[in-house]
């Protein structure tokens, strides 16, 4: 199981990749708002870090999402391209819908690696698959939030895959807790990924807390005979 950190926060980026051995990034527009920074900033800032770190053209993918506003495939590739021409490590999320689909089975194509993004059904998830996308990405909490089960579109999405052996990786996003991490690392799913205090989080069990004040007073009590 992969552990891919949900932001474009530079300072979070640096902190997870040196501390939680991340393995990549994923943005979307609400991350690059919560940046402060203008979109094309991000873009420039984080592949100067990826070169900086040496992690360009490194199995590190970071996934930008372009502008949602564009509905033609033509202009969508374009503008995807010229995203992904910052840097090798540059995926670029591409909303599942048909244009969507149609421009990254293109970009796959040309050598742009894609992320299928905003699935929420097992039928939007195959054809991200058949077409050669590098990523899919479910939403889980945004489904769950809603009131509705996630797990089982997730669960029947992983059993699809394997059974037809496709080679896109499976990226459970919007993860919120540490219960859904283990859940989806259970069932085979390739990557999470999530925001850094959902990480945080599932590092930590009451009980880990509760028995180290008992060693620390049996620790206390030893030091001092
Ligand atoms: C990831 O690729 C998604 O953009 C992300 O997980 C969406 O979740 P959010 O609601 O936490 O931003």
């Amino acid at each position: 199981m992969k552990y891919f950190l949900d932001s474009a926060k530079l300072d979070e980026i640096k902190f997870a990749y040196e501390n939680y051995t991340i393995d990549g990034v994923t943005t979307n527009p609400k991350h690059i708002k919560l940046s402060g920074k203008p979109f094309m900033q991000c873009v420039r800032d984080i592949a100067a870090w990826l070169k900086e770190t040496g992690l360009e053209g490194k199995d590190f993918p970071v996934s930008f999402e372009i502008n949602p506003h564009l509905e033609k495939w033509e202009d969508i590739v374009e503008a995807a391209k010229e995203v992904s021409s910052y840097s090798k490590n540059y995926v670029i999320k591409i909303p599942c819908c048909e244009q969507g689909l149609i421009a990254a089975k293109k970009l796959e194509k040309m050598g742009v690696r894609t992320n299928v993004t905003l699935v929420f059904s097992p039928s939007q998830a195959i054809p991200a698959a058949k077409l050669g996308a590098k990523f899919v990405s479910p939403f889980v909490g945004w489904k769950e939030n809603s009131g509705e089960d996630a797990f089982s579109y997730i669960s029947e999405i992983v059993k699809i895959y394997r059974t037809s052996g496709y080679d896109t990786e499976i990226i459970v996003a919007a993860v919120r807790n540490g219960k859904q991490i283990a859940d989806y690392a259970a069932i085979g799913a390739d990557i999470v990924t999530c925001g850094l205090q959902v990480y945080q989080d599932s590092f930590e069990h009451p009980f880990t807390g509760y028995g180290l004040n008992i060693f620390r007073e049996a620790w206390d009590t030893t030091a001092k005979a």
